[in-house]
């Protein structure tokens, strides 16, 4: 069987979850598809991994887990058990963390263009907040001045695997440029602020081990200026996430060692070089955690086969979004066809009112007939999150095979019902 690409110590197929196809199959009877299977166990070994390469080499880290890549407040009562914090962009993001038990010292806000009210409730809470820019810092000065402050920089450059998560840049709308970033500290200071931190988040699902390093140089960079021009120094600098998974066959799994070596040793050096002594070397990560720790299970439906092979499923872009906005690949099993070889192409496509519905186009799978059950790889990060009821599609059930190997269901099955939920006739 070919390994995890994400910790070579484990064998399991492309990308998947390491549960067992027969189980996966059970879970489909029982549940109905669509439906979302998570391994507790993958979870905890993907955080546990992430921790300790960075802990071997840096000893004073934080992990804020990014709530927005996957928000089920059991995987997020799980990371937090686990000594994780949490990254929220949103208020309802900040009180599902809260509702799952989330102290909210170990929580911080990353909103971007945020309203006033949301703001607020951040400053409310106590919550350290990663400002944008300055103007969402000022939109706060008749409320009250935040304890602790931290910006986003954007170093000038990013790299995520597509233009859509590529998140710094001159045409990105996030951060504060470089040559702007001290005019923001320095009007926090001049405000009263007491405590700061620095933030970036440059882009997503990235495999490349160097460019870790070469952004948290740029960042000491800004936050050596900090210093040095208007006596400050930071108690955190936060790299962001974007620790990324392979998705394609041909994809090698981010090294996750060899990157925490880097990081840290940039870190150490450039710290040391700006004075910045007992600096905090904070993350945001979000996909590296959750995004092989789940597979999507579906149906299939209906095959039409002309000039082109169309197999019909229950999984259309309402339910995974990510191959219709980015062409985004995810690896697809057949899982009640073990052992099949690949004989056909064709495009796996969903049940909604659009051509851009297909999760995968000129696919080589083995043969299919309705009925059969197709196990779609990563879809624990950016897939539920992303999700819609498009055309009237209520939201999949979701379940966690324990680590006990008991399955629980840690979200049930949308219905028309909660589709009217908020309507009034
Ligand atoms: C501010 C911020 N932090 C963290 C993340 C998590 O990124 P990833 O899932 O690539 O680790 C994102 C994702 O877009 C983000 O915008």
């Amino acid at each position: 069987m070919p390994e995890n690409k994400n910790n070579p110590d484990i064998e399991v197929s492309h990308g998947a979850n390491g549960i067992d196809s027969t189980i996966l199959a059970n879970l489909a009877k029982e549940y109905g598809t669509p439906l979302l299977v998570m391994s507790e166990n993958r979870l905890i070994d993907n955080y546990q991994r992430l921790e300790s390469a960075f802990k071997k080499n840096y000893g004073n880290i934080a992990i804020k887990y990014a709530i927005k890549a996957n928000s089920n407040p059991a995987i997020i009562r799980t990371l937090s058990g686990l000594g994780a914090g949490m990254d929220a962009s949103s208020v309802p993001e900040i009180e599902i963390a809260l509702g799952a038990g989330v102290d909210r010292n170990r929580i911080m806000f990353s909103p971007n263009y945020a309203s006033r009210s949301e703001l607020e409730f951040a400053l409310n809470a106590g919550l350290v907040i990663n400002f944008d820019d300055i103007g969402q810092f000022r939109m706060l000065s008749d409320i009250g001045v935040p304890d602790c402050v931290s910006f986003r920089l954007n170093p000038g450059f990013g790299k995520g695997e597509f233009p859509g998560i590529t998140l710094s840049g001159p045409e990105s709308k996030f951060g504060i440029p470089t040559s702007h970033i001290l005019e923001a500290y320095k009007a926090a200071k001049d405000s009263g602020v007491k405590r700061f931190g620095m933030h970036m988040m440059c882009g997503s699902n990235v495999l490349d081990a160097e460019y870790f390093a070469i952004i948290t140089s740029k960042i000491l960079d800004s936050a050596g200026a900090l210093k040095s021009k208007l006596g400050i120094t930071p108690e955190f600098i936060d790299i962001g996430g974007g620790f990324g998974v392979p998705y394609k066959p041909e994809e090698k799994p981010l090294d996750i060692q060899k990157t925490a070596e880097l990081v840290s040793r940039e870190f150490k050096e450039k710290s040391e070089k700006y004075g910045l002594g007992g600096l905090q070397l904070m993350m945001e990560p979000g996909r590296y955690i959750v995004a092989d720790t789940t597979v999507l299970l579906g149906t299939v439906n209906y095959i039409k086969e002309y000039e082109k092979m169309f197999i019909g499923t229950d999984i259309g872009m309402n339910l995974l979004l990510r191959p219709a906005l980015y062409g985004a690949y995810h690896d697809i099993s057949v899982i009640t066809k073990p052992g099949a070889k690949a004989s056909i192409t064709a495009d796996v496509v969903g049940e909604v009112c659009e051509n851009t519905d297909a999760i995968a186009r000129n696919r080589m799978l083995p043969r299919v007939s309705a009925g059969d059950i197709i196990s779609v790889a990563n879809s624990g990060a950016y897939v539920y999150g992303m999700s819609s009821q498009y055309n009237g599609r209520p939201r999949p059930a979701e379940v966690m095979v324990k680590s006990d190997g008991n399955t629980v269901l840690i979200r049930r099955r949308e219905t028309t019902k909660d589709l009217l939920s908020t309507t009034v006739i």
